[in-house]
């Protein structure tokens, strides 16, 4: 089985956010299931510098606006293929916002590339390799099915699009439908249309064979107006292909007895030292309530804006809060006069070692999304042994057994749910982790169910492989 994995980001090359995490740890626990799987990303700075002596496989005299060339190499375990495009892809700063902090105004031309190439790839193969299927993440590779239509490739190779996160559409104004090679035809409200925009999400929604989410939960969320973002229509419409297989982890990089990064332990109580040490790292005071933290894009999606008026009921209760993270202005700003209290300590940026000392040092990992695909801070949290603090939507609703006294007294708890997604609730949950902290026994049953629980790949890889089998073309 050969699988083409199509995607923006890909850990440990390029990331912005928990996508990355999923198309880099793919190939690995595909592997184990029998499935090749090559990698197809732009060419970013990043990742033409981690390219070392690359082939070339294919040039593209004319890719949406210039030359290109596919390159093949293997770096860090993984089979890639990447866009060396410099006219789409050759800047510097983040791979989706220009110095003024907006889209890149050609983003629908340079992920249609991406997704051009992918479509080539799926009708012609490349290099004398051929592809059973084209798994396509998110919006940037939403156009591949529609290409592939246009190139008579439909048929050749099965196409799977998974949705990490339906918030983002990939709009585009329709006077762009000739530079992206899209047929006029199929801007309908049944094909790639949305409201009077090409949505290249959409493109996918309706063509891909099968459809699939990161979470059980989300895929029915996904289905109604509260969380389908104007396309639940579509995703009823096309239920019966859709399916929902949570993220996992990767356990070798996600390791507390093994992490480079922290002070190693294999048990709640060996873990300590990294509380000490991650309070030393903060300047925060020894308390007496549970140090709670969050890693996290500062989002509106993210909920950080409740947890922000719930901080009384935490700090009034002994406990403290480390929290790291980078996004929008104005959280950003929120979170750094908060910081103001000698209980909280916030560091606004983005630094991998920092999130695997905060997640081993703190007691509980607090996830309040309003929504969420599937989350992975919570899945760290669990392995770590750091009880998490989740909202009860999508992926969070999937991973986390909460505390309730039934769940206690059968000895199965790992974390706590609120509902609904409001500073009331999530107050109340803090309060009951206090409640639980104060509680040594009963805390440390928590830790070691959480520690217990299996946030590796897995079932998921067998059911991407099955889902695979049951996609590909009779030829
Ligand atoms: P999302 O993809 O919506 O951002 P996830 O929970 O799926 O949410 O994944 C987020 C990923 O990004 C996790 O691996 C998390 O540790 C990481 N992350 C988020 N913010 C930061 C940060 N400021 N520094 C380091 N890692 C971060
Ligand atoms: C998205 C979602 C997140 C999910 C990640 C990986 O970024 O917001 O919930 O874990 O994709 O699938």
């Amino acid at each position: 089985m050969q699988v083409l994995s199509v995607a923006s980001e890909c850990a440990p090359l390029v990331k912005t956010g928990g996508l990355a995490d999923v198309v880099g740890a793919l190939p690995a626990a595909l592997a184990a299931q029998g499935v090749t799987m090559r990698t197809l990303l732009p060419g970013y700075p990043a990742v033409m510098k981690a390219l070392k002596d690359p082939k070339v496989v294919s040039t593209e005299p004319a890719l949406f606006g210039g030359s290109a060339r596919l390159l093949a190499a293997t770096v860090a375990g993984l089979d890639l293929l990447v866009i060396d495009a410099p006219h789409l892809f050759d800047r510097p700063g983040s791979i989706y916002l220009g110095p003024d902090g907006r889209d890149w105004p050609d983003n629908p031309e340079r992920f249609a590339a991406l997704s051009w190439i992918a479509a080539k790839i799926g009708s012609n193969g490349i290099d004398g390799w051929r592809a059973d299927i084209l798994h396509c993440h998110d919006w940037q590779a939403g156009l591949v099915p529609e290409y592939l239509h246009g190139m008579g490739g439909t048929g050749k190779v099965g196409t799977i699009l998974t949705i990490h996160n339906i918030a983002f559409h990939g709009l585009a104004d329709p006077h762009k439908m000739a530079a992206l090679k899209l047929s006029p035809y199929r801007y309908t409200a049944d094909g790639f249309e949305f409201w009077g925009r090409i949505s290249a999400l959409k493109a996918g929604l309706v063509g891909a064979d099968r459809l699939t989410t990161v979470s059980p939960t989300y895929a029915a969320e996904l289905m109604t107006d509260a969380f389908g973002m104007g396309l639940d229509g579509v995703m009823r419409a096309r239920r019966g292909v859709v399916s929902g297989i949570i993220n996992g982890i990767d356990e070798v990089v996600w390791n507390p007895a093994t992490d480079p990064a922290i002070a190693p332990y294999k048990t709640p109580k060996d873990k300590l030292k990294n509380r000490a040490d991650l309070r030393a790292e903060f300047d925060l005071p020894d308390a007496p309530g549970p140090l709670c933290a969050v890693v996290s894009r500062l989002t509106e999606q993210k909920g950080l804006d409740l947890l922000l008026e719930a901080l009384p009921t935490l700090i009034g209760r002994g406990g403290q809060l480390v929290l790291l993270g980078s996004g929008d202005a104005w959280l950003e700003q929120a979170w750094r006069a908060a910081a103001r209290d000698p209980n909280i300590a916030v560091r606004i940026g983005y630094d991998e070692g920092l999130s695997h000392r905060i997640i081993a040092g703190a007691d509980a990992i607090l996830v309040p999304s309003r929504f969420e695909p599937c989350g992975l801070t919570q899945l760290y949290g669990l392995r770590y042994g750091t009880v998490p603090v989740v909202a009860l939507t999508g992926g969070l609703a999937d991973t986390v057994i909460s505390a309730s006294p039934a769940a206690l007294a059968v000895g199965v708890a790992t974390g706590l749910q609120f509902h609904p997604v409001t500073t009331d609730a999530l107050s109340g949950a803090l309060s009951h982790l206090c409640d639980l902290f104060a509680q040594p026994e009963t805390w440390q049953t928590l830790q070691t169910n959480a520690m217990r629980q299996p946030v590796g790949w897995g079932p998921s890889a067998r059911a991407y492989a099955a889902l695979y089998q049951d996609t590909i073309p009779k030829r």
